[in-house]
């Protein structure tokens, strides 16, 4: 996704880390116009996002990153727009607290890391670029991805699952959240 401004400028690395503070680093945090442009970037994405995914709302946005504590992961490329760079898509993370069944169907309370929302440009999907983006994820949070829990995910993203990590047996549930088998391993049930 291309900008008429200056993504490098914005997002110094090739996958940013952003929270609540809606900083790529501390030298953004300083340039409100750089603040802005940076706004801008994540209302987009959010927006193209939905529309992606066919939701009637955003899900992603520069307003509920700074409300939610949640957190985002921007991948870009560096080299394209004449330089000026340009967004390839983002994966947004937090923690949530879920009562989930087993297999056995016994609750268990939770409060695992969940993919809340994952796009990748359309012209730039199937490139592995989400698995770079994921994969830079799974790294920085030190988990893996069958003890994340998964809020309403697309049956691409279902497909990309089953694809990298072989992730197919999931848990049937009564909320919008897709857990694999892997993630009732060692957790206790509630009492
Ligand atoms: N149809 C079916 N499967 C797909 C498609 C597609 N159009 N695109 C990607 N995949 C899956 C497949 O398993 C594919 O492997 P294959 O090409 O051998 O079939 C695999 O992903 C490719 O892996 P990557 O290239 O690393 O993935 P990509 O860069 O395309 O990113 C993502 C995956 C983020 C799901 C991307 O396809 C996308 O943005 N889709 C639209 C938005 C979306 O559905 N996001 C998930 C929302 S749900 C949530 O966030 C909780």
């Amino acid at each position: 996704m291309e900008f008429p401004f200056d993504i490098n400028q914005i997002f110094t690395e090739r996958v940013s880390f952003l929270d609540q503070n809606l900083a790529a680093d501390r030298w953004t945090a300083r340039r409100p116009d750089l603040q802005a442009n940076l706004a801008t970037v994540i209302d987009e994405l959010g927006r193209a996002s939905a529309k992606a995914q066919q939701l009637t709302a955003a899900v992603t946005s520069a307003s509920k990153l700074q409300s939610q504590r949640h957190q985002l992961y921007l991948l870009k490329d560096g080299e394209s727009s004449g330089g000026r760079g340009a967004v390839v898509g983002f994966l947004k993370v937090g923690h949530k607290k879920l009562f989930l069944l087993d297999r056995h169907g016994v609750h268990v309370e939770a409060e695992p890391l969940c993919v809340l929302d994952f796009y990748i440009a359309e012209n730039l999907q199937r490139h592995g670029y989400g698995l770079e983006l994921f994969d830079f994820m799974l790294q920085h949070k030190n988990v893996e991805p069958g003890r994340m829990a998964y809020d309403r995910p697309s049956p691409k993203l279902l497909s990309f699952l089953e694809k990298h990590y072989s992730l197919t047996q999931n848990v049937p549930q009564v909320n919008n959240f897709v857990v694999f088998e892997d993630f009732f391993f060692n957790r206790a049930a509630v009492q």
